[in-house]
């Protein structure tokens, strides 16, 4: 069994049609799970699957959102239907650019339903899910703006803030079961959401300079980076990490100024 090895295990990606989830499917089916992508834009995920069935991997999806509970179970049923349930990745996520005061209850509800609740649903029938498969790992995305706050992102920094309190609860209340939960916590990475938010400014890549010299190590993220630590996490290698919140940001979290 290497770093990498997911070979006996199916692994649900939630939000996996996109960005870093779409990333770590195809990672995930490099190392040999069958993935279930599973996101609320069908054809988003039929192209994922298709991507990895073209390079030899295994893949399905399960179309559907993860804020509705019927949806929510039907993804953790259909892995199931594909076999031994023992990996979630919690990927999906929206995000709304105001501060506080300015965040209107449907943004803040948007946000912290899809960020949040979704994942409450997907794990709620996921763990059974995972306990009767003999164990697993979760791994959810939070950010780095769940640790510390940026202007103008209230309900996103709560949400993340309250996904990795929940992933840390899930970790304690099944460690039984041999199911480990950790959060991986990217800075701003050349994948989705950034890299769709940082197009519409009015020099892209200037911003993506900007931000990037403001990280320790001056660089973005990338989609690689976020893939290698997530599959290691998904694998028997990393059995004695849970409850863990990884930072992946070049050291931004932890200076100071
Ligand atoms: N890209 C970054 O720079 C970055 C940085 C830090 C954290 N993150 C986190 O990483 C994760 C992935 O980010 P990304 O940039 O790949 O985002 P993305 O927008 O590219 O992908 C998110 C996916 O979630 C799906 N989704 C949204 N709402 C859904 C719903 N209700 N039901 C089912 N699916 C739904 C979308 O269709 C999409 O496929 C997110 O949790 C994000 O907060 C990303």
């Amino acid at each position: 069994m290497t770093t990498t090895d997911l070979r006996d295990r199916v692994v649900l990606v939630a939000g996996g049609a996109s960005g870093l989830g779409a990333a770590t499917a195809v990672q995930a089916a490099a190392a040999g799970a069958h993935v279930v992508i599973a996101d609320i834009d069908g054809p988003a995920a039929t192209r994922v699957a298709d991507e990895i069935t073209h390079r030899g991997g295994s893949a399905t999806t399960a179309i559907g959102d993860v804020t509705v509970d019927r949806d929510a179970r039907a993804m953790v049923d259909a892995a199931r239907a594909a076999g031994p349930l023992k990996g979630v990745v919690y990927s999906a996520a929206v995000e709304t650019r105001q501060s506080a005061h300015e965040c209107s209850n449907d943004d803040w509800d948007r946000v912290v339903t899809v960020n949040v609740k979704g994942a409450f649903l997907v794990l709620r029938h996921a763990l059974p899910a995972m306990a009767a498969a003999g164990g697993g790992s979760v791994v959810a995305f939070g950010s780095t703006l769940g640790m510390i706050v940026s202007p103008k992102y209230a309900a996103y920094c709560a949400s993340k803030a309250a996904l990795t309190n929940l992933c840390k609860q899930a970790a304690i209340e099944h460690a039984g079961d041999n199911i480990r939960v950790n959060v991986v916590a990217p800075s701003a990475t050349e994948a989705g959401l950034f890299m769709r938010v940082s197009e519409e400014a009015p020099d892209p890549a200037g911003l993506r300079q900007m931000v990037a010299a403001n990280i320790p190590m001056r660089r973005l993220g990338r989609a690689d980076d976020v893939t290698a630590l997530t599959t290691f996490l998904l694998s028997d290698a990393s059995s004695y990490i849970s409850g863990a919140v990884i930072p992946l940001d070049g050291g931004l979290a932890a200076r100071r100024v």
